[in-house]
């Protein structure tokens, strides 16, 4: 079987996986350590979107192998998209996901609308040619924090046709019906079909 080299833009290791799955097996995966990429890649863009473009592109500067990158954030409607690419230091530096959670909560006090979505937009750059895929999932930010799984602001996001938070679904419901899932099964039927 002819392998195609595929670089991910990350060295998480939950990420790999997660991508690993829906891939063929005709997809061989390097990390950026197995890809041989030590510098942190640049995430200056302002939109999430942009940053995952961003990476993307500079691993291809870097090594010239095909790459994808990706990046998300919560996308809040009182909030007029926040925090959006700010997800991550929503509360400030260091990244503390307690304290984003606490400082979102405090934000929607006594609002009305508590709508959000988590959006992904995962980057592939295949001979300096880059082509995006967008995934979102839809739902509420509860009033308190819910369940100890995932990460991020799984506690306070119940997503849409569900009653529990992403932080109390079992992972794998989290991960068949969540922005990442969605923005990958695109890329899955795009890479299928070229
Ligand atoms: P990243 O681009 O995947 O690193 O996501 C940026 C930030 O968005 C994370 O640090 C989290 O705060 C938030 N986020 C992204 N995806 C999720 C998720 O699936 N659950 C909860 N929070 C998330």
């Amino acid at each position: 079987m002819h392998m195609i080299r595929l670089v991910l833009a990350t060295n998480n290791p939950h990420k790999v996986t997660e991508i690993r799955k829906i891939l063929p097996e005709s997809f061989e995966l390097l990390d950026l350590r197995q890809a041989g990429v030590t510098e942190d890649l640049p995430e200056t863009s302002g939109t999430i979107e942009g940053n995952a473009i961003q990476k993307a592109l500079r691993v291809w500067e870097l090594i010239g192998m095909q790459c994808v990158a990706d990046d998300s954030g919560l996308e809040v409607e009182m909030l007029g998209g926040k925090p959006g690419v700010d997800s991550a230091h929503f509360a400030g530096h260091p990244r503390n996901d307690g304290r984003n959670i606490i400082y979102l909560l405090d934000q929607l006090e006594g609002g009305q609308n508590r709508r959000a979505r988590f959006r992904t937009v995962l980057a592939y750059v295949q001979n300096g040619e880059v082509f995006t895929f967008e995934g979102t999932v839809q739902g509420v930010i509860s009033n308190a924090q819910r369940g100890t799984g995932g990460f991020g602001y799984d506690p306070v996001f119940v997503p849409d046709g569900y009653e529990k938070s992403f932080a109390e679904l079992p992972a794998e419901v989290k991960n068949s019906i969540s922005h990442r899932a969605n923005a990958l099964k695109l890329f899955h039927d795009f890479i299928v079909k070229r």
